[in-house]
């Protein structure tokens, strides 16, 4: 049982760890085109300061991890964290979010360090959009990175397709249909206010019902798959034939704060409870500081503590996060 419980109820036991706030590529609902602020590179958490804070957090209850970045096989020697994070005592589950843009020349050597399970972020399978999104010519080096993690044997695989309005409707079919093609789930993330150009508009939002409708007119029924981990951000709806399920991330129509269970680590030390959290917990230097656990320890809990009841997308009120999606590490 985790130790890591706020004051509404909802227990931590899953940690989201950026390794880097760098990218090969500009997702443009991510970063900004040029001139993208990274921290400096001696700022940025060594692999033994990331394996004692996750020892630490496995010690209160964390038992799920995830890598993030920014992109995280820019970060170099990925496997050797890999293999350091799965022998920590405590943790069960470990995966890895990538653009796959470097992923062919890594997937096997990340599958021999213990990573099994991989998502991988795609919005289109047309080289034009995907240009247009990522501002990079590399789909077909994405494509290559899925085939390899098939061919090796990793399992499940999922892609996620960031949902814009008015730009990517006319892949949300083929992306469907490519999954259940090669037995992949499609997570569909509604566009959220993470851009690092302020970009964002409600109006941009493609929404959840909206795709629903789209894949149940063009391929076929979808039903609600029953008793799912009610934790998990996606909800998830087979095809009625049999054959293959998407997911949807519906951050904006149908938050799902109530059930969350999830701390970040950022690249350069920081603890985040939320992707939209404002304030954040320094455990930079702490562990840089010499710091006994304990003090690590008390950081973790002082900001699940302090973790607030959720998003206020939906509000007048809502203030975007201080920094973009690259740096907190999605
Ligand atoms: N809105 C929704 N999802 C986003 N991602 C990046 N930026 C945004 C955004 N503004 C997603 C990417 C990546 C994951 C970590 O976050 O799909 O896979
Ligand atoms: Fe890179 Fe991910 Fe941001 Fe795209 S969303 S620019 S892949 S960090």
């Amino acid at each position: 049982m985790t130790q890591l419980i706020d004051t509404f109820g909802r227990g931590h036991d899953n940690l989201r760890i950026s390794v880097t706030d760098r990218c090969n590529i500009r997702c443009f609902y991510c970063m900004p085109e040029e001139n993208v602020k990274f921290e400096p590179r001696e700022h940025v958490l060594s692999f033994e300061e990331i394996e004692r804070f996750v020892r630490i957090a496995a010690g209160l209850g964390v038992r799920k991890i995830r890598i993030t970045g920014g992109e995280p096989l820019v970060r170099k020697d990925l496997p050797t964290l890999i293999r350091k994070l799965s022998a920590v005592p405590g943790i069960e589950d470990l995966a890895l979010t990538t653009n796959a843009v470097l992923l062919a020349a890594h997937a096997q050597e990340l599958y021999d360090a213990g990573l099994r399970r991989i998502n991988i972020h795609l919005d289109t399978l047309d080289r034009a959009r995907f240009k247009k999104i990522t501002r990079r010519d590399e789909l077909h080096r994405v494509l290559e990175g899925i085939e390899a993690c098939r061919r090796i044997g990793y399992g499940p695989i999922k892609i996620n397709a960031v949902a814009v309005k008015n730009l990517v409707e006319p892949d949300i079919v083929p992306l469907a249909r490519f999954g259940r093609e090669h037995g992949i789930e499609i997570r569909y993330i509604e566009f959220m206010p993470l851009d690092a150009q302020g970009l964002w508009l409600r109006d941009k939002v493609l929404s959840a019902d909206e795709m629903i409708a789209m894949l149940s007119r063009e391929i076929g029924p979808l039903e609600e798959i029953p008793d799912r981990d009610p934790r998990a951000p996606a909800t998830e709806y087979r095809f009625t034939d049999g054959i293959g399920s998407v997911g949807f991330i519906a951050s904006v129509t149908r938050p799902f704060c109530l059930n969350c269970n999830r701390l970040r680590l950022t690249a350069d030390g920081k603890v985040r409870y939320c992707l939209f959290a404002i304030e954040e917990t320094d455990v930079h230097g702490l562990l840089r500081g010499g710091a006994p656990d304990e003090a690590v320890a008390d950081a973790i809990r002082s900001c699940v503590g302090g973790k607030w009841i959720g998003h206020q997308i939906n509000s007048q009120q809502f203030v975007p996060p201080p920094r973009p999606m690259y740096s907190i590490g999605g």
